[in-house]
C-alpha cells in the first residue's frame, strides 16, 4: 500500500578524493580525469531509474557522502538537487548534508554549495594535533581545519565535525585536552570515531608489521567513557555510538536509516533499502567508478544487487542499526519484526550492564554500544 511507505531519503556517493587516507576503507578513488558532464549525466540517469523503482516522495533528507563530495562542482550539486526535486519533490525543510574536507572547503565554494541547496556540512577535521594529522595522512593542519569550521558555521546552520581518536600513543590526558579544544569551538554536532584498523588498508599492513599499536580494549573503553562524559557536560549528548548533538542538531538522514527508513542508494557502491508492502529490498551499486559509469551508460543504472531481505537479515539489521541509537528499539517494533527475545537473556544482559533497564525499549548501555556484534549474537542466537 503506497501510503504506508516510510519517508524517503537519498544517499548519493561521490567516490573521489584528492588524496587517499591510509586508514580509510570506504569506496574511495583518486580524482583523475573525471569528466563532470559524464558524471552529472550518470547521476541523472540513475536517479531516473531509482524513481521508476520508488516514485512516492517527497524526499526528506539527502546525504552526499564519499569520498570527498566537497570536490563536486557546486553547479553539479545544484543540478542533482533540482532533478531530485523535479522527480520526487524535496520536502520544504529537507536536510541536505555534504561531507567536506578542509582542503576543498574555501569560503566561496561553501557559499556556492549553500546556494545549491546544501543545508548541513560534515567537515573531516580528524584531529587538532598537527603530528597526528600527518600520521593520518591528512594534507591540512589543525589551523586549516579550524579555519574551515569557522567559515562553514557562517554559511550553514548545521555543521558537524568528524574526529578520529584512540590513536597510537594517545593517552586519556592527551585526548581530554584535544576534545576540550574541539568543544571550546561550541559545535552543534560532532562525530567522534575510534580509529579502526580496516583490512586491506595501508594502516592494516603497518599495524600488522608492528610499526604502530592502537590502545588496547580497556584503554579504548576508558577513552570512550571520557568522551561521553565530556560531550554530555558540553551539552552534546550522544544520540548514537559515535554521534553527539545539541538538541535539534542530530543528523536526520542517519537516524532515518538506523531506524529502518527507506533510502535510495545512488552512485558507485551505494546501498539502498526500499520497503514495498511487507517486503524490504536491498540494493547495492557496482563499486568501481568506471564499471558503475559503464553500466549506467549501458543500462540506465549501476545497481549490481537487488534482492529481498529474508526474515533473519531483517531482524539482524533492525537490532544492529537500532541499538546504535541511545533511544534503542521499541519492544513493539521488535515484536512486529517477529523477533522473540529470550526473557532470561534480556535480564542477564541488564545485570551485566550491557542493556539498560526499560519496559518499553531495548536499549544498549554505553558499554553495550561498544560490543554490538556480541550483543546481537546473544539476542538472536542462530
Ligand atoms: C567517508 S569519510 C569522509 C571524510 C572526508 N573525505 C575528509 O577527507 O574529511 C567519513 C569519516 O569516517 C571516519 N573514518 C573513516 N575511516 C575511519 C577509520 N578507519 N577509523 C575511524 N574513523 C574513520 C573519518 O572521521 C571520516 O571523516
Amino acid at each position: 500500500m503506497k501510503s504506508d511507505l516510510p519517508p524517503l531519503s537519498i544517499y548519493l556517493h561521490w567516490p573521489f578524493c584528492a588524496a587517499i587516507c591510509p586508514y580509510c576503507d570506504f569506496n574511495v578513488h583518486l580524482m583523475r580525469d573525471m569528466q563532470p558532464q559524464q558524471w552529472r549525466a550518470a547521476y541523472f540517469a540513475e536517479l531516473q531509474y531509482a524513481f521508476s523503482q520508488r516514485s512516492q516522495g517527497p524526499v526528506q533528507t539527502v546525504f552526499f557522502g564519499g569520498g570527498t563530495p566537497s570536490l563536486m562542482p557546486a553547479d553539479m550539486v545544484a543540478d542533482i538537487l533540482s532533478e531530485i526535486d523535479r522527480l520526487w519533490g524535496l520536502a520544504p525543510a529537507a536536510e541536505i548534508t555534504l561531507e567536506a574536507n578542509p582542503v576543498s572547503a574555501p569560503q566561496a565554494h561553501l557559499a556556492d554549495l549553500s546556494a545549491a541547496g546544501i543545508t548541513r556540512l560534515s567537515l573531516g577535521v580528524q584531529s587538532l594535533d598537527d603530528a597526528a594529522l600527518k600520521f593520518l595522512g591528512r594534507t591540512h593542519s589543525a589551523a586549516d581545519a579550524l579555519a574551515a569550521f569557522r567559515v562553514a558555521r557562517q554559511v550553514f546552520s548545521h555543521v558537524s565535525l568528524d574526529l578520529i581518536y584512540a590513536r597510537p600513543g594517545q593517552s586519556l590526558a592527551m585526548w581530554r585536552d584535544e576534545l576540550a579544544r574541539v568543544l571550546a569551538e561550541a559545535p552543534d554536532h560532532v562525530s567522534l570515531y575510534q580509529l579502526t584498523i580496516e583490512p586491506d588498508t595501508p594502516f592494516h599492513r603497518l599495524h600488522a608489521a608492528g610499526r604502530f599499536a592502537v590502545p588496547d580494549e580497556d584503554s579504548a573503553a576508558d577513552l570512550y567513557e571520557m568522551t561521553q562524559d565530556m560531550c554530555a557536560a558540553a551539552g552534546l549528548s550522544a544520540y548514537e555510538v559515535s554521534n553527539h548533538a545539541r538538541d535539534g542538531h542530530a543528523c536526520r538522514h542517519n537516524i532515518a536509516s538506523w531506524r529502518g527508513g527507506d533510502y535510495l542508494g545512488i552512485g558507485p557502491g551505494a546501498h539502498g533499502r526500499l520497503s514495498d508492502g511487507q517486503a524490504r529490498r536491498a540494493t547495492i551499486a557496482l563499486k568501481a567508478p568506471q564499471a558503475w559509469l559503464a553500466q549506467v551508460e549501458a543500462q540506465g543504472h549501476g545497481w549490481a544487487e537487488d534482492k529481498i531481505l529474508d526474515d533473519e537479515e531483517r531482524r539482524t539489521e533492525m537490532l544492529l542499526l537500532g541499538l546504535r541509537l541511545v533511544d534503542g528499539v521499541a519492544l513493539s517494533d521488535i515484536a512486529m519484526g517477529g523477533i522473540q527475545l529470550p526473557a532470561d537473556k534480556h535480564l542477564a544482559l541488564q545485570q551485566a550492564g550491557i542493556l539498560l533497564p526499560s519496559d518499553s525499549h531495548l536499549i544498549a548501555s554505553p558499554q553495550g554500544r561498544l560490543v554490538l556484534d556480541h550483543l546481537i549474537a546473544e539476542l538472536l542466537p542462530s
